[in-house]
């Protein structure tokens, strides 16, 4: 099958670049490379059916068009995928993910592709009553300017594939961790701490319940999604039955690192606007599939901790 994975440079996408190929497929990459980095892809590279494509997928969308020529099913991870400093720029969202998405959509129009993923958020669901926060859970109100960003983009993915007879798997995930993780707490923390050792500045009061799953496990579970869904919008929660507070995650974070900082927490429940005090996502639906994540909440950050002290570049 002949793959297009758009972010295939970043942290999950070329993790599923890698699977793809090793499963024998053909895969095009396409990355504008502003958060992604080359030396992921590496070992992509080095093989005769991977082709990338370094171009922006919202200022060159003509562009790109033709590089969907061929495609059988397209995994779209290009975002810009972090929750944080939306606010700061209430466009970058809307640009990045929905519009973006949009174009996508008439990419695959054009070039008669039929199937799409979509890496959607738990972000979406806002400050949800209901845990684990069920695919159907009341509609959600919106806090950040990302949540709403990706659920705007899964309703014009759903349009489409109604309107053209399309299909679609959208995954909400929970955070992911792992090796090449490049933006999150874990980072922003190991960094401080490889600066700082004695003190830590944590936002919010620690007490933030957070959901994580290891990269693997999320490849996984985007490719058996696609393997074995049969409706023609399909939207799944991806992540481990579980959650951890903030506090928790610092005490095995500081563990691997052998610290014992003093911790100076900024108060509040939330840490940034738009920050959610509590996610955990019912994941029955992916796992009725037959979806086993194979990592624990612990065993993810103490892997991702270690990942960062192998690469220490990654912290600069
Ligand atoms: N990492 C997580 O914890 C997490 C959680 C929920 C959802 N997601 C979603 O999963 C997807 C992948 O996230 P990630 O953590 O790998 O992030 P990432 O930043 O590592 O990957 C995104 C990739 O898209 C590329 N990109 C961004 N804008 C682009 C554009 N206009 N044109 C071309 N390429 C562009 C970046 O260079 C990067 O390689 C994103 O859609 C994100 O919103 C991630």
């Amino acid at each position: 099958m002949q793959y297009l994975v758009t972010g295939g440079a970043g942290f999950i996408g070329s993790h599923i670049v890698d699977a793809l190929l090793a499963k024998g497929h053909s895969v095009r990459a396409i990355d504008n490379l502003s958060t992604g980095l080359e030396p992921n892809l590496k070992a992509a590279l080095k093989n005769p059916k991977f082709e990338f494509f370094k171009k922006d997928l919202y200022s060159e969308g003509e562009a790109c068009i033709p590089h969907f020529k061929g495609v059988d099913v397209v995994i779209h991870m290009a975002a810009n995928a972090d929750v944080r400093f939306g606010t700061d720029h209430p466009r970058r969202d809307l640009e990045q993910n929905t519009i973006v998405t949009w174009q996508i959509l008439e990419a695959m129009r054009l070039n008669g592709v039929k199937q799409i993923a979509f890496a959607s958020t738990g972000s979406i669901y806002g400050e949800p009553e209901v845990f684990p926060t069920p695919e159907n859970a009341p509609f959600p109100t919106q806090t950040s300017l990302y949540g709403a960003s990706k659920l705007a983009a899964e309703g014009m993915i759903s349009a489409y594939c109604h309107g053209f007879e399309m299909r679609s798997c959208i995954y909400r995930f929970v955070s992911c961790l792992g090796p090449r993780y490049s933006h999150g707490h874990v980072i922003d923390f190991v960094r401080q701490l490889k600066k700082h050792p004695e003190y830590l500045d944590v936002l919010g009061d620690g007490n933030q319940r957070k959901s994580y799953m290891h990269v693997m496990d999320c490849v996984n579970g985007v490719l058996l999604g696609l393997e074995r869904a049969t409706e023609r919008v399909n939207v799944f929660n991806l992540g481990v039955d579980g959650s951890c507070t903030v506090r928790e995650s610092i005490g095995w974070i500081c563990e691997t690192l052998g610290v014992k900082p003093e911790l100076r927490f900024t108060g509040g429940k939330r840490g940034w606007i738009g920050d959610s005090p509590m996610i955990h996502l019912d994941v029955k639906k992916i796992e009725g599939l037959g979806h086993r994540p194979e990592h624990g909440i612990l065993a993810s950050v103490v892997d991702t901790v270690k990942f960062l002290i192998a690469n220490e570049w990654m912290l600069e």
